[in-house]
């Protein structure tokens, strides 16, 4: 079967471009190398973290599907590329945490590593301009940027997934720390879009601590590579 042709590019983001198809329900999603941090301030190259992200996120995404979760993925394509539904994207980031660490270590004054007594949820705006502030479901509905059915939708898919993800990487030998999440509006239902990777999780070796995620380019801590490469090659274990 011929697969879809791709068209133009409707969309550049930091780490992903999207195209539109001859299908006009389906987008391609392709991943790149070019990994940002603080807002863009910091810039490099991730070698190969497109290709492993791309692969990471098809594994994640069928999971989450296998479990009742609606998400934006229909298949992989190629190295660097998946087709994924349209959506209208919520300008909302979600974030799951499990264990204290970045954001909220800064925010509270919290040591990294303080595993949590219930997981947190967090919205944050998706303004890179106002750098992506913390806000709460009474800014999110006050502001009409989404309805209160659809947040709750959001709520409760984000910590369904954090179930399901916090199982699936523990048998990797791998905790969850925390993640960020986007959600879409796609034929009147809220779905999951975006990706799940290294880029977007923090996760930590379970016997040694060692951070195997983006954390390794923000903080300059090296073998950023050899990360990638390990989680694609637990999570496809
Ligand atoms: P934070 O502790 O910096 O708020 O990050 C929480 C999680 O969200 C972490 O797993 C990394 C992810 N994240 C993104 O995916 N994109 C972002 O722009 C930021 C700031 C964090
Ligand atoms: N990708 C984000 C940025 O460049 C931040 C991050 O992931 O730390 O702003």
């Amino acid at each position: 079967m011929q697969g879809p042709t791709k068209k133009e590019k409707i969309y550049e983001g930091k780490a992903k471009i999207l195209y539109t198809t001859d299908n006009p329900d389906y987008l391609i999603q392709y991943f790149k190398d070019d990994a940002t941090a603080f807002d863009a301030t910091k810039r490099g190259t991730i070698l190969q973290k497109g290709v492993c992200n791309n692969r990471i996120s098809t594994k994640i995404f069928g999971l989450l599907e296998s479990k009742g979760v609606p998400t934006h993925f229909v298949e992989l394509l190629n190295d660097r590329e998946m087709l994924v539904k349209k959506v209208q994207i919520v300008p909302v980031e979600v974030t799951i945490r499990n264990i204290v660490a970045g954001g909220m270590s800064k925010l509270l004054g919290l040591e990294e590593g303080i595993a949590l007594e219930s997981p947190v949820l967090e919205y944050h705006y998706k303004e890179d301009k106002l750098h992506d502030p913390l806000i709460n479901d009474y800014h999110i509905l006050a502001l009409k940027i989404a309805s209160k059915e659809e947040l709750d939708v959001i709520s409760k898919t984000s910590f369904m997934i954090n179930e399901i993800l916090k199982d699936f990487f523990t048998q990797k030998n791998l905790d969850l720390v925390d993640f960020k999440l986007e959600f879409g509006r796609c034929k009147g239902k809220i779905i999951l879009a975006d990706e799940i990777s290294p880029d977007t999780c923090r996760l930590w070796d379970k016997d040694t601590r060692q951070k195997l995620d983006k954390d390794r380019f923000r903080r300059d801590l090296g073998g950023v590579e050899d990360a990638y490469q390990e989680v694609l090659k637990r999570v496809l274990s």
